[in-house]
């Protein structure tokens, strides 16, 4: 409950980054994480919010000190370090990472609101996602509507592929998930 406030407080005072009416369920948050666990290595989340899909990262068997969280909204920040033993939390944009993290990251799972993002910053962020993941690393990206977080032109620039993994009826609203790989 107290997380549902907080989260409905910054959607309030900060509408254009949070971008959701409501945080991720639990049954996105399986879906992101299906293909991590422990064999994944070190993980990176981008735009964690409250921790729904943190919880999730964690549940599937990433341990706390694999996971790096880049969050830019303080409040959601504070909370997440409190919330989240051993995780590492950057107040910090998501195309920043490659400032901060090593490269041979195992996946990064996003949470951001890519589609209402300008185009530029959308490919931007991703290309940051790919400079810190392994050449077999995984960008594992939800939106609301049908289509991927980037067009066919900016997968085919960036040489990757992207794959359809869930859709998740249970969310609201209805979310897909798209899993970008190299190649
Ligand atoms: C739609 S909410 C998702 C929250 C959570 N991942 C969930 O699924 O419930 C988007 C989150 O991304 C954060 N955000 C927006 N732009 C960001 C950026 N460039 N870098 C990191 N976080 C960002 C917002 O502050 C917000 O917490």
């Amino acid at each position: 409950m107290a997380e549902t406030l907080l989260f409905l407080r910054q959607l309030i005072s900060r509408p254009l980054q949070v971008s959701a009416i409501a945080p991720s369920s639990r049954f996105l948050a399986r879906a992101m994480a299906r293909d991590l666990g422990p064999q994944t290595g070190r993980v990176v989340e981008f735009g964690p919010g409250t921790g729904r899909l943190t919880q999730g990262i964690l549940q599937a068997g990433v341990a706390p000190e694999n996971l790096t969280l880049f969050e830019m909204n303080a409040e959601f920040v504070t909370h997440l370090r409190a919330r989240f033993a051993g995780v590492t939390v950057h107040l910090a944009g998501a195309q920043t990472a490659p400032q901060l993290v090593p490269k041979g990251v195992g996946a990064v799972v996003s949470g951001l609101p890519l589609l209402s993002m300008p185009m530029a910053l959308r490919q931007s962020i991703v290309a940051a996602a790919f400079e810190i993941l392994a050449p077999d690393g995984i960008y594992v990206q939800f939106t609301y509507g049908p289509r991927p977080a980037l067009d066919d032109d900016q997968i085919r620039d960036l040489g990757l592929s992207c794959t359809q993994t869930a859709y998740v009826a249970l969310n609201l609203p209805p979310a897909r998930v798209h899993t970008f790989r190299r190649g």
